[in-house]
C-alpha cells in the first residue's frame, strides 16, 4: 500500500468552493503537525503547468478526446513525480480536482464516453485510482454560475467558464453519477463555510 488513508480529493462544479474547503483542511492538518502536499489538476508539474496554459485558452480549438488525453497526461506526471512520493513518505496529499473531473466535464458535459475515460484513467493511474478520501461538494449551477460573476475574473478566456448553464447541469449530473457509483462523501455547497469544513474534518477523522 502506497497510503495510508491520506489521499484526498476534493471535487465539484466550478465555483462551488472547493479552493476554500481545500484551505480550510490544510491550515486544520498544518495545525496537527501534519504535513501536506497541496496541488490541483490540471498543474503541479512543469509539464502540466505547460499543458493547463493550453487548457485554459479556449482559442485553442480541441476535441473532447484532445481535452481528455491533455488532462491525462496532466494527471500521469502529478502521480508519477508528485502524489506516490508523497505518500510514500507519509504525507497528506489533498488535491483539487482529479479524474472525476474528467468523467464530469469531457464525459457528461462534452460527450465522451464515460467507461473510455475510466478505462484509460485506470491503466494511466493504476493503484492511485481511487483516492483514500473523496470529496464533491454539490452546488446548483445558478449559484455557481452567481458565484463565478461575483470573483470578477476574466470569463472569456477559460475553456469552460465559458460554456453556458446547460453543460456546467451536464457536469453536476455527472458529479451525481460518480457519488452514486463510487464510495465519494457528496456534501451540501450551499451550507455554511464553516459547517461544511467540520463536516470534512470529521468525515476524515472517521
Ligand atoms: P481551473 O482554473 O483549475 O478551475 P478550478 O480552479 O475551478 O478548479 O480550471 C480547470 C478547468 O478545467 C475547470 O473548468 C475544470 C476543467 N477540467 C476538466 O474539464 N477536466 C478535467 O479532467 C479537469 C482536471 C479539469
Amino acid at each position: 500500500m502506497l497510503s495510508n488513508n491520506k489521499y484526498v480529493v476534493i471535487e465539484g462544479i466550478d465555483g462551488a468552493g472547493k479552493t476554500t474547503q481545500k484551505k480550510l483542511l490544510i491550515d486544520y492538518l498544518h495545525s496537527n503537525n501534519q504535513t501536506v502536499c497541496d496541488i490541483k489538476e490540471p498543474g503541479g508539474t512543469l509539464l502540466g503547468e505547460k499543458i493547463r496554459q493550453i487548457i485554459k485558452d479556449s482559442k485553442i480549438i480541441r476535441s473532447p478526446e484532445s481535452d481528455f488525453e491533455l488532462f491525462n497526461i496532466c494527471r500521469r506526471e502529478l502521480a508519477q513525480q508528485i502524489i506516490s512520493q508523497e505518500l510514500t513518505l507519509g504525507h497528506w496529499v489533498i488535491c483539487d480536482r482529479n479524474w472525476f473531473s474528467s468523467v464530469a466535464y469531457q464525459g457528461f458535459g462534452q460527450g465522451l464516453p464515460v467507461d473510455l475515460i475510466i478505462n484509460q484513467t485506470k491503466k494511466t493511474l493504476k493503484k492511485l485510482f481511487l483516492p483514500d478520501v473523496s470529496i464533491i461538494i454539490d452546488l446548483p449551477v445558478k449559484i455557481a454560475f452567481d458565484r463565478l460573476n461575483q470573483r470578477q475574473q476574466d470569463m472569456t478566456n477559460d475553456s469552460f467558464e465559458s460554456k453556458g448553464p446547460i453543460f456546467y447541469q451536464k457536469v453536476r449530473d455527472g458529479y451525481n453519477w460518480l457519488v452514486e457509483q463510487y464510495s465519494i462523501y457528496k456534501i451540501d455547497g450551499q451550507l455554511s463555510i464553516e459547517k461544511n469544513n467540520q463536516a470534512i474534518i470529521n468525515f476524515i477523522q472517521d
